[in-house]
């Protein structure tokens, strides 16, 4: 049983190795860092949990739709979208490790140091310190900050540093054949830009009108420094975004209406409401005038998942203008004047999540190693309780053994139930052992054929949870498990 945080976090990690939901990725040769790959039951998981948000964002929506654009992009794209210039660390080598830190994380580890040791106002006067270095783009400022404080390298254990230069996370290549500095692109480090840059596109083709919202999903890259704590800071992940285009003048109400709906698609998975907060940006990026994250408190303490971001016209005003094409919109209604609001750029609310760190939540908010012992013997298993809508496997037949037509009994009833869920078929090893490794990967049923069902047609259906079993007609299988799993 895991009796400490980590040793849960630690444990969640072989979970996801042993079942087929995470692996490293390039593992046979030695890994790649911060990239992993979704396994057998990682990808069914990852699937499901895009369709919830699909359904969610798209379905339920008859003013949003989605788009699926390309990961390559005009680079003027990201000159306009200020990640050429701007989206980067602080970086700082060690001359004697040649290990590279990033110079905000080493000062925020040494605030959590002093922090920890009960030397508070030091803690915060420090934070102020980095704060306004980091604001004002300060470089020998932060270089200063770290020897002061005598900050060493965890690796050489000196505190012989460079100075500090900015370093650019998106990752670059080259478009055709021939070399050339003016044929890099870049791999998105979102997919956002995507959604603004066809903002007309989809309003024109769709004959959208204001409020309207366009939703993506998709890879993301960026050549993150700090890879941490599994799939949390990965250097390729996958983003679920909506922008929500509206009037001038209604940014401040949509944002509010969208925080809550946010937080609501969380907690509708039944997650304990306390394990969520919201946290508030209070130095705003400078084209934002609202920015929340919702944070999950993750084994290793709260963590951002979904950022929620009153983005202005920011990003719509700048295409404009380097594209020097016009991305106003006419707007047909009339205002408390009489007149129609006309033309203007929209300003836009954005809602975007990790789908990553929702994977990791799910997981680490479904496992569990329950005590099963009684006074007899002692018992255990790990269960994945997960929402049913997000199972990887939606039921799991088994004939209780291999002989007496009892295999066929129960492939016949898989082939129907498959056509509408996720089935597996296993006959190897004892039923207890293979509800266990139905409970691991987090299968709601587990349907045995015996030797009653070749004479009545009737199974037993054994529920995850409870692990109560009950005798039902195979006839009504589809319905009892449509019942639960379904959206
Ligand atoms: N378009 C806005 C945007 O990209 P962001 O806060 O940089 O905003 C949004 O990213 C979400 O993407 C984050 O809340 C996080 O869940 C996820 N994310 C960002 N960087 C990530 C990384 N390196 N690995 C995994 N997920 C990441």
């Amino acid at each position: 049983m895991s009796n400490s945080t980590d040793e849960l976090f630690k444990n969640v990690i072989s979970h996801c190795k042993e079942y087929g939901f995470v692996f490293q990725s390039s593992e046979i040769y030695d890994g790649l860092s911060a990239v992993y790959d979704y396994g057998q039951n990682g990808s069914e998981l990852k699937n499901n949990i895009k369709t919830y948000w699909w359904k969610a964002m798209v379905q339920m929506h008859d003013n949003i739709v989605g788009i699926d654009s390309a990961i390559f992009m005009h680079p003027t794209i990201w000159k306009a979208s200020g990640h050429v210039d701007g989206f980067s660390d602080p970086m700082i080598d060690n001359k004697d490790s040649n290990k590279r830190y990033r110079a905000d994380q080493l000062l925020e580890d040494r605030i959590a140091k002093l922090d920890e040791e009960g030397k508070t106002s030091e803690a915060e006067e420090l934070q102020i310190e980095m704060d306004n270095a980091l604001k004002a783009e300060d470089l020998p400022r932060l270089r200063e900050l770290i020897i002061e404080q005598n900050i060493k390298c965890p690796l050489s254990g000196t505190a012989n540093w460079t100075d500090v230069r900015q370093f650019n996370l998106m990752f670059s290549t080259q478009m055709g054949a021939v070399a050339d500095d003016a044929d890099v692109v870049y791999l998105r480090p979102e997919t956002a830009q995507g959604i603004f840059v066809n903002y007309l596109n989809v309003q024109k083709s769709g004959r959208m009108k204001i409020p309207f919202g366009i939703a993506q999903i998709g890879k993301a890259f960026r050549n993150e420094v700090i890879a941490r704590q599994f799939i949390i800071r990965m250097r390729e992940f996958e983003q679920m975004e909506m922008q929500y285009f509206v009037r001038p003048g209604t940014q401040k109400e949509w944002f509010e209406k969208w925080k809550a709906a946010r937080l609501k698609w969380h907690l509708a998975l039944g997650t304990d409401a306390a394990k969520y907060r919201y946290h508030e940006h209070t130095k705003l990026a400078h084209y934002a005038d609202a920015a929340y994250d919702i944070e999950f408190d993750f084994p290793f303490g709260f963590k951002e998942v979904e950022g929620i971001h009153s983005r202005t016209d920011f990003d719509l005003s700048q295409h404009e203008k380097f594209s020097r094409k016009k991305m106003q919109y006419f707007d047909p209604e009339l205002g408390e004047d009489g007149k129609p609001y006309g033309n203007y750029i929209p300003y836009v609310i954005e809602t975007s999540i990790g789908l990553d760190r929702m994977f990791l939540l799910t997981m680490i908010n479904a496992y569990e190693e329950e005590d099963l012992s009684t006074e007899e013997r002692q018992d255990s298993r790990t269960v994945l309780r997960l929402h049913p809508c997000l199972a990887p496997v939606k039921a799991a037949i088994f004939p209780l053994t291999k002989k007496d037509g009892l295999p066929e009994k129960a492939r016949e009833i898989m082939d129907k139930l498959k056509l509408d869920f996720n089935i597996q078929y296993e006959e190897k090893d004892a039923i207890g052992k293979r509800y266990r490794r139905q409970d691991a990967i987090g299968t709601p049923f587990c349907i045995t054929v015996d030797h009653q069902t070749l004479e009545d047609n009737t199974v037993t259906i054994r529920h995850r949870d409870t692990m109560a079993q009950e005798r039902v007609a195979a006839d009504d299988l589809e319905k009892i498990i449509g019942g639960l799993v379904s959206w």
